[in-house]
């Protein structure tokens, strides 16, 4: 009985395939002169290797399976920006966006170190020594927790510095804290979640924690940072109306924006309220080491011996943020939990141990304390222009460590006029608007001191303070009653 068309079109392909094979077999074969063994091998299995027709064969197959045949690929429609904005999760539409690098002439926006102080040459030596001591070691994957070294050296100092039992199982590795603060948030947040934050804070976390779906309550800072009264009656409304906090996420040394500093009995009693609502609390440690009025209070880690909280820590502020090292120092069964959660096959071998070679080489501790007193003459530079060329019309308080003046306008500024007015005048500073959850910071405006040299910092502030008195001087024009 005749085959359908269909069943003899479908052995087309293969009988052609066998073909080639049988022709190029034979082109080799006759070069070598054992033609008909070549037109048998050629018609199953691997073509017989090394032959010049056969390898021109291959060639051609392995650029494109259809080699020699005629094909029409159709040209569909390109992908326009509407396609991808139809396709984006929800939360990917409503988050606002991150801050950066600013390409105007002085940029106080961006909180990061000292450019000349980056201890370039020490690092690339570090390097160096990092992959001639294990170079398989240095170039593979990471692996969840890290380079086991680093973490114990970590671990060293949060024992040494809390006098707590703490080893390498409590210490996890990151891509700078702020993969650690999202990691955090995929391990404990799911949509609804509640989340206490400091109205304003660090607008990376606020990314982070909504990025999961969870819920940000708000409790006001004063001074000296969260208020407790405002935490412990948000810890308290949550349990009453049956959600209750499951995170609440704290900068207690040199915040960020508003560069207030916890006092110990705030701790202690962030601390017991924690405890009492059994929410975790991840202590954001992001600029602990840029101590400029010595070191700061008892860490909120050390007073909860270890229990409850979830110490976040990074090499950015204090070597190099480019490094991309951050960690998480936390009860071992916390640990594991994150490194259960993370997708990303660890982070960076090769920089966990050129960090670790520079940490060893002694040169840290001396860097650190010359940033300090980098950033303690910034920071009383910074202070000292801001009362001179905005004078009443900004109010601060001077920071007693970290990167940042947290500025609070008069009344008849408005934030977002003033930061137009200053990028006029070449010089980038944030809005406030970006440090709060949930509205928020109209009058409020963050200046980073520390990335600057003090007299590029003057000229930066003296602009500032003339886009200051130009928003002023219009509002109170505006204001001004007709003639
Ligand atoms: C409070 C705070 N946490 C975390 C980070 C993230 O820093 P990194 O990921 O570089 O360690 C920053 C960076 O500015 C920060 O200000």
């Amino acid at each position: 009985m005749a085959r359908p068309l269909a069943s003899v079109l479908y052995h087309v392909p293969a009988l052609l395939q066998q073909l080639g094979n049988r022709i190029a077999a034979c082109v080799d074969a006759t070069m070598s002169g054992s033609l008909f063994a070549a037109w048998r091998t050629g018609t199953s299995g691997p073509l017989p290797e090394g032959g010049v027709a056969t390898r021109a064969l291959l060639l051609a197959r392995a650029a494109h399976p259809y080699a020699g045949r005629r094909v029409t690929t159709p040209q569909p429609a390109p992908w326009s920006d509407a396609d991808i904005q139809r396709l984006l999760a929800p939360v990917a539409r409503a988050l606002p966006q991150p801050t950066s690098l600013s390409p105007l002439p002085f940029d106080l926006n961006a909180g990061v170190p000292d450019a000349a102080s980056l201890p370039a040459q020490a690092l690339a030596e570090a390097a160096t020594r990092a992959l001639a001591a294990d170079p398989a070691g240095a170039l593979t994957y990471g692996g969840a927790l890290g380079f086991e070294p680093v973490r114990a050296w970590i671990a060293e100092r949060q024992a040494e510095n809390t006098g707590l039992a703490v080893t390498a199982a409590n210490v996890m590795l990151t891509s700078g804290s702020a993969q650690a603060i999202d990691n955090i948030a995929a391990t404990f947040l799911a949509a609804g979640d509640i989340v206490v934050m400091g109205a304003p804070t660090y607008p990376g976390a606020i990314r982070a924690f909504r990025a999961r779906g969870a819920h940000i309550v708000d409790v006001p800072q004063d001074v000296d940072g969260l208020e407790m009264v405002g935490l412990a009656s948000a810890l308290e409304h949550q349990r009453a109306i049956g959600a209750p906090a499951k995170l609440i996420y704290v900068i207690a040394n040199y915040d960020n924006p508003s560069g207030a500093t916890l006092p110990l009995h705030r701790r202690q009693e962030l601390a017991l309220l924690a405890a009492r609502y059994r929410a975790l609390v991840v202590e954001d440690d992001a600029y602990t080491g840029i101590d400029l009025n010595g070191p700061p209070p008892t860490s909120l880690f050390q007073i909860a011996g270890g229990q409850g909280i979830i110490r976040v820590g990074t090499f950015s502020k204090t070597i190099a943020t480019g490094l991309r090292v951050g960690w998480v120092v936390a009860d071992a069964a916390i640990v594991r939990a994150l490194a259960f959660m993370r997708f990303d096959n660890g982070s960076s071998s090769l920089v966990q141990r050129t960090v670790l070679e520079y940490l060893r080489s002694g040169a840290y501790e001396p860097h650190v304390e010359q940033l300090r007193a980098i950033y303690r003459e910034r920071r009383d530079v910074a202070s000292a222009a801001v009362r001179a060329h905005c004078g009443e019309l900004v109010r601060f308080e001077v920071p007693a460590g970290g990167f940042f003046l947290w500025l609070q306008l008069a009344a008849e500024l408005e934030a977002e006029q003033v930061v137009r007015a200053a990028q006029e005048r070449g010089v980038a500073v944030t809005p406030g608007r970006g440090y709060f959850a949930n509205g928020g910071g109209a009058r409020q405006i963050r200046l980073v001191y520390s990335a600057l040299p003090p007299e590029q910092l003057r000229t930066a502030i003296a602009l500032f303070g003339e886009a200051v008195a130009s928003v002023a001087g219009r509002a109170s024009h505006a204001a001004a009653p007709p003639r």
